[in-house]
C-alpha cells in the first residue's frame, strides 16, 4: 500500500505482573516465575489497527489493483472501518453491507465510512445471515468480496507474521514456553497464530461472544483437527457480544488505560479473562503474551 504508513513490527511491551497492573494480588512466588508481555498490534495504525491489518494484509497484496471491494459486518465493525479507510486512501470503491438498519441513527463507524465515500447497504438479520453463509472470499465481475471480519485463509497468513515478529523481538521466546492470550470473535486470528506457533507455545482465546462450539468449528474449518496447542475459554463473554457485566465494568474502571488502553467489547473482556486466569494460576508457561488486537469502535461515543 502506497499511501498508508504502518508501525511494523508492532511494539512488544512488558507489563508488570502484580497487584497494580493486573488488578489483584497473586502469590509472590508464582508471579516471580512468570513474565507478562503485551504485543501492541493496536499501535500498528490509529484506524487499521490490530488484527484488522494482519487479516487484510495478504488479501490486499494478492489482489493489488482491484477496483471495488465489498464486505460485511455489524454497525460497530472494526473490520469494515479499517477496510473502508484503506479503500478511501487507496482510491478503491467500497461497499459495506451492514447487519441491521441504521438509517435513522448511524453509528460513528458508519458516519466515517460515508465520509470516506463508502457505499452503505443495510440488510435485515435474515438477509445478512443468508448472504454471510454464502460469502467466501471471491472475485465476482471484478469485485472482491471479503467475508465478515476477514474470516479467510489468506487472513491466516498475515496473522502468522505476528509469531515471527515475537521470535525476533525476544530471544527467550525461542526456547521458553509461551502462552498467547487474545480475544476471539470468529477465530481467524487464533487459527493463524496456532498454525505458526512453535511446539512449546500455547494459544488461549477468550470468547467475546456466546459461541461455544461455533467458534471451535470455525477454527477447525480453517486449520483442520490436527493442532492441539489451543483452547477457547467461554467464561468471560459477559452474556454475549458487546454485553457487559458489573465485574467487567469494575475491572475496566480499575485498569490503567495510560499504560495499555482497552475497551469493553474485545480487549477489555480478554484482559479481564487473562487477569482471572493468572490470579487463579491457570497459566503455567514462563511467558504470557497478551495480543492487543486493537479496535476501539466499541468504545466510541461520537
Ligand atoms: C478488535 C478486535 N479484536 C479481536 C477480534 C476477534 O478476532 P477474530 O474475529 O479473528 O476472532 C475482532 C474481530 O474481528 C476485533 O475487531
Amino acid at each position: 500500500m502506497k499511501q498508508i504508513r504502518l508501525k511494523l513490527p508492532s511494539p512488544l511491551q512488558q507489563l508488570s505482573l502484580n497487584s497494580e497492573s493486573i488488578g489483584a494480588p497473586i502469590a509472590d512466588n508464582h508471579f516471580a516465575t512468570q513474565l507478562l508481555w503485551c504485543k501492541r498490534d493496536d499501535l500498528i495504525h490509529p484506524i487499521i489497527s490490530g488484527n484488522k491489518w494482519r487479516k487484510l494484509a495478504y488479501t490486499l497484496t494478492h489482489y493489488k489493483g482491484i477496483q471495488h471491494i465489498i464486505s460485511y459486518g455489524g454497525g460497530y465493525s472494526n473490520h469494515l472501518h479499517a477496510l473502508g479507510y484503506i479503500c478511501y486512501r487507496e482510491n478503491i470503491k467500497f461497499t459495506a453491507r451492514i447487519r441491521g438498519d441504521y438509517r435513522e441513527r448511524p453509528t460513528p463507524m458508519i458516519n466515517d465510512l460515508k465520509e470516506w465515500g463508502g457505499q452503505i447497504e443495510y440488510l435485515n438479520k435474515q438477509a445478512f445471515k443468508h448472504i454471510r453463509a454464502q460469502s467466501q472470499q471471491s472475485i465476482q465481475d471484478g469485485e472482491l468480496v471479503i467475508p465478515e471480519g476477514g474470516f479467510t485463509q489468506s487472513g491466516l497468513e498475515g496473522v502468522g507474521v505476528i509469531i515471527h515478529e515475537l521470535l525476533a523481538q525476544q530471544q527467550a521466546f525461542t526456547t521458553e514456553a509461551v502462552t498467547i492470550i487474545l480475544p476471539v470473535a470468529t477465530g481467524t486470528t487464533l487459527a493463524g497464530l496456532v498454525k505458526q506457533a512453535p511446539a512449546n507455545w500455547f494459544i488461549q482465546g477468550i470468547a467475546v461472544l456466546k459461541g461455544q462450539q461455533y467458534l471451535e468449528n470455525n477454527v477447525h474449518s480453517l486449520i483442520g483437527d490436527s493442532y492441539t496447542n489451543w483452547h477457547i475459554n467461554h467464561e468471560f463473554h459477559a452474556g454475549g457480544y458487546a454485553k457487559s457485566h458489573p465485574e467487567l465494568n469494575e475491572f475496566l474502571h480499575q485498569w490503567d488505560h495510560t499504560t495499555c488502553p482497552i475497551e469493553p467489547v474485545y480487549s477489555g473482556k480478554a484482559v479481564w479473562g487473562l487477569n482471572n486466569l493468572v490470579i487463579n494460576q491457570k497459566i503455567n508457561s514462563k511467558h504470557i503474551i497478551y495480543l492487543h488486537t486493537g479496535g476501539l469502535q466499541g468504545a466510541r461515543k461520537t
